[in-house]
């Protein structure tokens, strides 16, 4: 089964054919980062006309690609939330109406859920039940699965997602957005102990990262010796590339620890055969290294393959496989439900 998974939740352009859930064979991304970078955040507005440039070429090339055409394809999958209203609305308009003029089932895609499967497309199967950590710029929840298609919320967080933490820390550091990427380079030649930062005390499985990003600026203004009243421009003057190293590094190793000693509090009660990371922080080498070797012993571990871990439409593609596998029905494209927020089921 050939499903054409498309996604444009954010700021990134993608469609992808992938067959039986998990052979990839074409997948395209278009992403906008170099027009959000220079506001230092994505702009909701610039991304839905951004889309719209990007949709069509897209999926051409998708099937291209694939060295397929369109009556090859026999499901088409779409992100419809959560996201960008403006976003999903590009992104679920180019795919109703392919599948309405070709007559192609439709399946809505739930964004969280996509980002798992993107644990399949390299070939493994994952054995349940799982503890899927899915941690993004919108997102941080723990997801219990005991088979395909069945998810629990066991952990979210009560504020900043982890993401959004790694960008904003990043942006009081002065490198560049998107945070993630820049706070792991920057952390490689610093010293992770050189600044003692706090552990949240959050009960249950629950998270808290906007306390973590405070706690940053606060240790950078003492460092500095300056009031907690200057603001974070001043600082990045004032920084060296060593101390700016050594906050990115203690900054990383924290919000690691964080999510490390959550997942082992996760599986006592929640006890799991494999523990997976989805979403764009899962691409964090630190992370991926600490998680390994914490659980490699006693669980399977699981993160997605190199440019997986972003937003892209292959994993669309492979969690409607799954679904259609479990039994869900295709939508009627003309009832189609966007939303900016919902949670996973
Ligand atoms: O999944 P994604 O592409 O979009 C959302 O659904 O939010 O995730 C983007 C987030 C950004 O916050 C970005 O800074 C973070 O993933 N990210 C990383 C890394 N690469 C991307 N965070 C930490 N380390 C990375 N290497
Ligand atoms: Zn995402």
């Amino acid at each position: 089964m050939k499903i054409m998974g498309i996604e444009s939740s954010c700021d990134e352009t993608a469609a992808a054919v992938v067959e039986n859930g998990n052979k990839i064979l074409s997948n395209v991304v278009v992403s906008q980062i170099d027009i959000h970078a220079a506001y230092g955040g994505v702009i909701p507005e610039i991304a839905a006309r951004s889309h719209i440039e990007a949709i069509q070429p897209v999926i051409d090339k998708a099937l291209s690609d694939a060295s397929l055409t369109i009556e090859n394809i026999d499901a088409i999958a779409v992100t419809h939330t959560p996201g960008l209203i403006g976003s999903l609305l590009v992104g679920t308009l180019a795919a109703r109406t392919i599948a309405v003029i070709n007559n192609i089932p439709f399946y809505p895609t739930h964004h969280l859920k996509s980002h798992i499967y993107a644990n399949w497309l390299s070939g493994h199967q994952p054995e349940f039940p799982l503890i899927s950590a899915v941690i993004s710029g919108g997102h941080t929840q723990l997801i219990y699965m005991n088979r395909h298609d069945d998810f629990e919320i066991i952990g979210t967080t009560r504020d900043d997602a982890i993401g959004e933490c790694f960008d904003k820390v990043a942006k009081i550091l002065g490198l560049p957005y998107p945070g993630g990427p820049a706070i792991s380079k920057a952390a490689e030649s610093g010293n992770p102990n050189r600044y003692k930062l706090p552990i949240p005390k959050v009960d249950k499985l629950d998270f808290s990262f906007s306390g973590l990003k405070t706690a940053v600026l606060r240790s950078i203004q003492k460092e500095l010796s300056l009031p907690i009243t200057t603001p974070s421009h001043k600082l990045q003057e004032l920084l060296t590339a060593q101390q700016v190293a050594d906050f990115a590094a203690s900054f990383q190793a924290t919000a690691i620890k964080i999510l490390i000693q959550k997942l082992k509090k996760a599986n006592e009660s929640y006890p799991a055969k494999s523990i997976l990371l989805a979403g764009g922080v899962s691409a964090n080498r630190a992370l991926r290294d600490e998680l390994q070797k914490t659980f490699s012993k006693t669980h399977q571990v699981y993160f997605p393959e190199p440019g997986l871990s972003t937003d892209n439409g292959a994993m669309v593609a492979s969690a409607a496989y799954y679904s259609i596998q479990a039994g869900e029905k295709p939508t009627n494209p003309y009832e189609l439900d966007i939303s900016p927020r919902s949670t996973i089921h």
